[in-house]
């Protein structure tokens, strides 16, 4: 098999001896921006966990679904943290589709999906309402600085800030809920929150053994999983206040019969998913 994919070769700072989630979840989600290492890496999470695909898709969906909801909302600025590489349905693509005013800014700190976010963006963005920035989500005053560096996002107006399935590889010990807290407290009033996050709340007895094993399997890339209890995920929405049907699994947040093809799964218990997702709003 030939690599790395075109149109780009592995950016200069990109590490490529250590799977990384963004290239894993890419493989999840059929792209084609993954290396041999990560495609390793991912056959062996679904032999571990064979439906790990449908957990990817579920996740995207509801992405796609919160998308719409804030913009049926009347937010039309995004700010979508851990964006991951791009792929089918990126945010832009998916609010384009309903209001061409909207205004995406992307982050991630992994070079590939930087890269590949660039080059996409030149291809079907628009410079004057999408860019992607290198952050880190742990660094707020950085992030939000690169953020409003772009001019692309007016700070005042209502925002959807976006951390779905990005706060999962984040330990307790670096800080995400003080980092959140900074977040919100930047968000305009009518602003948004969409997250989602993995969790091993509900996970069966006979599920325990090959969870166990996916976590160690993580914990040999770059980025480690930390699942959190429902409790500790409603912490990131702080004070926003969670809008119906409250957190419940990534399938069961406002389903819609209308899912893409490519986004439709075989999970027979939306539990399976073993993610949480929730969209809060600032008053
Ligand atoms: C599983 S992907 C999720 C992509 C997309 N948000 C989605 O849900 O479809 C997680 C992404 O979070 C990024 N990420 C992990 N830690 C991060 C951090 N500290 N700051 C910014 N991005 C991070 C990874 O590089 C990866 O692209």
């Amino acid at each position: 098999m030939t690599e790395p994919i075109p149109p780009l070769r592995a950016p200069r700072d990109v590490d490529l001896e250590r799977p990384s989630a963004a290239r894993m979840y890419d493989f999840f989600l059929g792209g084609e921006t993954n290396w041999a290492v990560d495609r390793a890496a991912g056959e062996k999470a679904i032999e571990l966990l064979p439906w790990v695909r449908d957990m990817a898709r579920a996740n995207r969906a509801f992405l796609r679904r919160a998308v719409h909801y804030c913009l049926a909302e009347g937010i039309e600025q995004f700010v979508d943290i851990g964006s991951g590489i791009p792929t089918v349905g990126n945010v832009h693509e998916v609010a384009n589709g309903l209001n061409p005013r909207s205004k995406v800014v992307y982050v991630d700190n992994e070079p590939v999906a930087i890269a590949h976010g660039r080059v996409q963006l030149e291809q079907n963005g628009d410079p004057d309402r999408h860019a992607m920035v290198q952050a880190d989500l742990r660094d707020p005053d950085h992030l939000w600085q690169q953020v409003l560096d772009t001019g692309i996002l007016d700070p005042a107006r209502p925002t959807a800030l976006l951390a779905v399935a990005v706060l999962h590889f984040i330990p307790d010990t670096d800080r995400p809920q003080p980092a959140l807290a900074e977040y919100r407290e930047r968000l305009a009033p009518g602003s948004a929150l969409v997250l989602s996050h993995g969790t091993l709340d509900k996970v069966t007895p006979d599920q325990q053994d090959s969870l166990d094993a996916y976590t160690r399997h993580y914990a040999t890339t770059q980025n480690p999983l930390i699942w959190r209890s429902q409790a500790e995920f409603a912490e990131f929405a702080g004070e926003f206040e969670l809008v119906e049907p409250g957190i419940t699994w990534v399938p069961d947040w406002r389903p819609d019969p209308a899912i893409a093809p490519e986004l439709r799964t075989s999970l027979a218990d939306p539990a399976q998913s073993l993610i949480y997702a929730a969209v809060a709003r600032k008053a």
